[in-house]
C-alpha cells in the first residue's frame, strides 16, 4: 500500500538524467539558504468551506467521509493534462487551482461531528532527491510547494502528511463512504478493504454490496454532495460575479480581435485562442472547451474542433466561460454578426430566441419549479416556429409531451445549474434539480436557441445554416432574479453597437 502514495518514477530512461554520485548529492543538498515557512492566515474562502463540511457533516453522522482530490491525469508518457481537483473536494477545501495532487480529505467521526484531516504530500526537506531529482513533484521542476503548517493555515483545516493516509485506509470498514470518481487508486484500496472486512465478518459472504462491486453509499455521498451546492453562499456569488466579469472581457477582446479573426482561414480558432488568453491571464482556464461556430458550425451544439473560417456576413456563435481560480465558471453565449450588422433574417431568429430567454427570466422567482423555465421558453420557440409556418400542426398541438415538432430547431435543453462544474450539481436527484423548488442562491443558465441545419427540408433556404443561441447565467434573489451577465450585451440593437 505504501508504494501507492509514492509515485512511481515514469519512463524517462531515453532523457538524461540527474547525476546519482554521493559526491554530486551531497553538493546539491548544500548550501540553501532558508526558506520562508511563514504560515498564512486563513483565506477568505475558508469560513464558507468550513460551514459547508458541517452540513454534510450533520447529513452523515457516525460516518468516515473520503473526498480525494484526485491525481494528475496522463496525457502521454510523462506528460499529463493540466491538474484539476475533483470539484466536491475543492468545495469542501476551499482549495482551488492551487490545490496539491493526490490530496485527500477526510472527515472523521466523533462524538459529536466531524473532525477534517487534509492529507497532502508536502515539500521534500533539502535532504532528499525528491527537490531536485523528480520531475513530477519536485520543486526544482514544478516550483515551491507549500509545508504542512502553511496549507492548514491558508486552508483553516488540520493537516497531516500524505503517508499516514495509509493508517486511514487501512481502518476503512463499513462505516466509510468515499467519492469513488476522484482517485481510481484510492477507490481500489478501498474497495479492497471493503472485501476484506466482509471476507472476515462472514466465512459464508453473501450477495451484499462489497462483493457486488456496488457501493450505494458512496452513491449517496456523491448525490448529497452535489445537493449541496446547489445552493450558493455568498462567496460562491461573488465569484461567479466575477467569473461572468472576466468573461465579458473576453468577448470584448474578441470583438477588438475581428479583422485578424476573419482575415485567418481558421478564424474560429482565433477566437478561441483570443477568448482563451484571457482565461488564463485573469483567471485560470476555460470552465469548458471553447465554443467558437461561424456560419452553419453554429448549428453543431457543441462545436469545439473550430477550425472554420469566419466570413463576412456569419453569425458566429461564441459559447464561452472563465473559470476563476477558485474554479467557479461562467457559462455564457452570445450570437454575433461578425460585420457589424444582422441580416433581417438573422434578426427575426435572434430576436425569437432573445424572446424565449426574457420569457423564461420573467417567470424566476423562489417557489417555482426548475423545469417550469424550460416550458416557458419553450412556449415561444413553438409559437415563433409555428408562426413561421414550420410545424406541421399548430404551436399548441406541438407542445404536447407527445409532439413537440418545434423541439427539431431545439434539442438541448434550457438551464442547468453553474458553479464549480459547468453542469454543476449533475449527480442530485431530480426531485432537487429538474423537479426541484427554486431558492435563493441558486445560479443557472437560461440558453435557448434556434438551430436550422443547412440540410433542413423543412424550413425555407434562407433559414438554413443560421443557429443562434443566447445564454445567460441567472441568480435567484429574495424575490425574483438577477441576471449575472446582463451587462454582456444581448438585445440585437446593443449587440451591434458593442461590434461598432
Ligand atoms: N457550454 C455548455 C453549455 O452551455 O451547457
Ligand atoms: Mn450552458
Ligand atoms: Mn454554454
Amino acid at each position: 500500500m505504501a508504494e501507492s502514495q509514492t509515485p512511481a518514477p515514469r519512463a524517462t530512461s531515453n532523457r538524461s538524467t540527474t547525476p546519482v554520485s554521493e559526491t554530486f548529492k551531497d553538493y546539491i543538498a548544500s548550501n540553501w539558504a532558508e526558506r520562508d515557512d511563514a504560515v498564512p492566515s486563513a483565506r477568505e474562502q475558508a469560513p464558507y468551506a468550513a460551514a459547508r463540511r458541517a452540513k454534510i457533516s450533520a447529513m452523515h453522522p457516525g460516518k468516515r467521509l473520503i473526498l480525494p482530490a484526485g491525481a494528475a491525469k496522463m496525457r502521454s508518457n510523462d506528460t499529463d493534462y493540466p491538474y484539476r481537483a475533483h470539484s466536491a473536494f475543492a468545495h469542501l477545501t476551499g482549495w482551488g487551482s492551487d490545490s496539491e495532487p493526490g490530496a485527500v480529505l477526510v472527515l472523521e467521526p466523533t462524538a459529536n461531528g466531524h473532525d477534517a484531516t487534509l492529507y497532502f504530500r508536502e515539500r521534500a526537506g533539502r535532504d532528499s532527491d525528491e527537490f531536485y531529482a523528480n520531475p513530477e513533484i519536485g520543486e526544482f521542476w514544478i516550483g515551491p510547494r507549500p509545508s504542512l503548517a502553511q496549507v492548514a493555515g491558508d486552508l483553516g483545516i488540520s493537516t497531516r502528511g500524505i503517508a499516514e493516509l495509509d493508517a486511514v485506509l487501512e481502518s476503512v470498514d463499513d462505516n466509510t463512504l468515499l467519492v469513488r470518481e476522484a482517485d481510481r487508486d484510492i477507490t481500489d484500496q478501498v474497495d479492497g478493504r471493503r472485501l476484506l472486512a466482509a471476507d472476515s465478518a462472514s466465512e459464508m459472504p453473501g450477495p451484499d454490496d462489497a462483493d457486488s462491486g456496488e457501493h450505494p453509499d458512496d452513491d449517496v455521498l456523491a448525490r448529497d454532495l452535489s445537493e449541496l451546492r446547489l445552493v450558493k453562499d455568498e462567496f460562491e456569488i461573488d465569484q461567479m460575479r466575477r467569473a461572468v466579469a472576466a468573461t465579458k472581457q473576453g468577448f470584448d477582446d474578441v470583438i477588438a480581435d475581428r479583422p485578424a479573426i476573419i482575415a485567418h482561414p481558421k478564424g474560429e480558432r482565433l477566437v478561441e485562442g483570443t477568448f482563451n488568453r484571457r482565461a488564463r491571464a485573469d483567471g485560470n482556464t476555460v470552465g469548458y472547451d471553447t465554443i467558437a461556430a461561424s456560419g452553419p458550425h453554429a448549428c453543431i451544439l457543441h462545436w469545439t474542433r473550430n477550425n472554420g473560417p469566419v466570413n463576412e456576413g456569419d453569425l458566429i456563435l461564441m459559447d464561452a466561460g472563465i473559470e476563476l481560480d477558485s474554479y467557479y465558471t461562467a457559462d455564457i453565449t452570445r450570437t454575433l454578426p461578425i460585420n457589424g450588422r444582422f441580416s433581417p433574417i438573422q434578426r427575426q431568429v435572434y430576436e425569437a430566441v432573445l424572446e424565449a430567454a426574457d420569457a423564461a427570466f420573467a417567470i424566476v422567482k423562489p417557489g417555482i419549479r426548475f423545469r417550469e423555465i424550460h416550458a416557458e421558453a419553450m412556449k415561444v420557440i413553438a409559437r415563433k416556429t409555428g408562426e413561421w409556418g414550420f410545424l406541421p400542426v399548430s404551436a399548441e398541438e406541438s407542445n404536447e409531451p407527445d409532439a413537440q415538432y418545434h423541439r427539431r430547431y431545439m434539442v438541448h435543453g434550457t438551464s442547468h445549474h453553474l458553479g464549480l462544474d459547468v453542469h454543476d450539481c449533475a449527480q442530485a436527484r431530480r426531485d432537487m434539480y429538474m423537479d426541484g423548488v427554486l431558492e435563493p442562491g441558486m445560479v443557472f443558465t437560461i440558453e435557448p436557441g434556434l438551430y436550422f441545419q443547412p440540410d433542413d427540408l423543412t424550413v425555407p433556404e434562407e433559414f438554413r445554416g443560421i443557429g443562434v443561441r443566447i445564454e445567460d447565467n441567472i441568480l435567484v434573489t429574495a424575490d425574483g432574479a438577477e441576471n449575472l451577465s446582463v451587462g454582456i450585451p444581448r438585445t440585437a440593437d446593443a449587440v451591434e453597437d458593442w461590434l461598432l
